[in-house]
């Protein structure tokens, strides 16, 4: 079994069957014969693991936009550095918040968190380059133009990113990604006025923690920290996004109004998010001859 595009989108709080665009090589119940039980026993370490741990499905989706925006969904993430190539993995995008790699080591060998069906046969990637993590993950700072061009590059459309940046309704973020929009807004002295000023004092008082051994991190969607819904749009509309990336999907007419749909219409947005992460689930993927199917996921064979 390959290493990363089957397991990742079983994490998240949704069940529906999907249609979307089909790539080929990739298929529904591909590991129908060779490994039968292969998607009902990912499920079920993923549940595991959740419930001994309730930051799990964050870390996981976020794992997979990873993943997929730096070529293509392929494992690359997963790739340990060498002494000649500096991977993905140790880019300041990835190194040191995406986590969970060991889970993906965990099920590999052998809440109430719904599934619904991807498509199978995603083959892994053998290159995983820092630099191209740099080129291809959208930043914090980044603005409605920047991430609009960024999702356009890997085939996905206004309506993807403002569905899609619902993922951040769940999970939590390091102090130092707020870029100091709660304190020193571009060195202005005083926080970022499109964040709710509540909301910037609340995360200053919560970012002092210095002399922990790890570094603080705050949640992403003050609501409902841990559920994966559509608070994160209400946010929005309060000036309670936590990144710019998120606060700037209300300055452009189009995505503005998806935000507000989205604030509104729950259900729909939870319909268009599966979709919108099958779809991202299928970005540059190397199926059939392409690639190789890993026997260690952090190391090319
Ligand atoms: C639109 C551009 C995006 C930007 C600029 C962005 C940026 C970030 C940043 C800076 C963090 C905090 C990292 C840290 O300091 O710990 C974060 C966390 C997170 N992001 Fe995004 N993100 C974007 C889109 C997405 C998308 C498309 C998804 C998935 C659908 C996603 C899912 C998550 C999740 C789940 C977390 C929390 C991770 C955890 O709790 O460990 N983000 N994002
Ligand atoms: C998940 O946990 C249950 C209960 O502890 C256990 O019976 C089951 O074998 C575990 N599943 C996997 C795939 O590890
Ligand atoms: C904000 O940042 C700038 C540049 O780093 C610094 O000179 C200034 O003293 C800071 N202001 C406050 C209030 O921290």
């Amino acid at each position: 079994m390959k290493c990363l595009g089957l397991l990742c989108l079983l994490a998240t709080g949704l069940s529906t069957l999907s249609v979307g665009a089909v790539v080929e090589g990739l298929k529904h119940k591909y590991y129908h014969r060779s490994c039968p039980q292969a998607e009902e026993i990912i499920a079920n370490m993923m549940e595991n693991f959740t419930s001994a741990d309730q930051r799990v499905p964050a870390r996981i989706i976020r794992m997979h936009f990873h993943d997929c925006f730096v070529r293509g969904c392929d494992g690359s993430i997963l790739l340990n550095s060498t002494p000649v190539n500096k991977a993905e993995k140790d880019a300041p995008p990835n190194n040191p918040s995406v986590k969970g790699f060991e889970l993906i080591d965990q099920i590999k060998e052998s809440g109430k968190f719904e599934r619904y069906q991807v498509r199978g046969g995603r083959k892994d990637g053998k290159i995983s380059r820092e630099s191209d993590a740099l080129l291809n993950l959208p930043p914090p700072s980044a603005n409605v133009q920047l991430l609009v061009q960024m999702f356009a590059n890997k085939g996905l459309s206004l309506e993807d990113l403002v569905t899609l940046s619902g993922g951040h309704s769940i999970g939590v973020s390091h102090c130092s990604s707020l870029l100091g929009r709660h304190v020193n807004f571009s060195k202005t002295g005083t926080h970022d006025p499109t964040l709710d000023f509540h909301l910037a004092m609340k995360l200053k008082s919560e970012c002092v923690g210095v002399h922990k051994a790890e570094p603080t991190v705050v949640v992403m969607d003050r609501f409902t920290p841990t559920s994966l819904d559509n608070k994160y749009y209400k946010g929005l509309l309060q000036n309670k996004g936590l990144f710019t990336s998120d606060q700037t999907l209300l300055t452009n007419t189009f995505t503005r109004k998806q935000v507000i749909a989205n604030a509104v219409q729950p259900l729909a947005w939870k319909k268009k998010f599966v979709d919108a992460m099958i779809k991202m689930g299928e970005i540059e993927v190397l199926t059939g001859q392409k690639g190789e199917i890993r026997k260690t996921c952090d190391r090319v064979n």
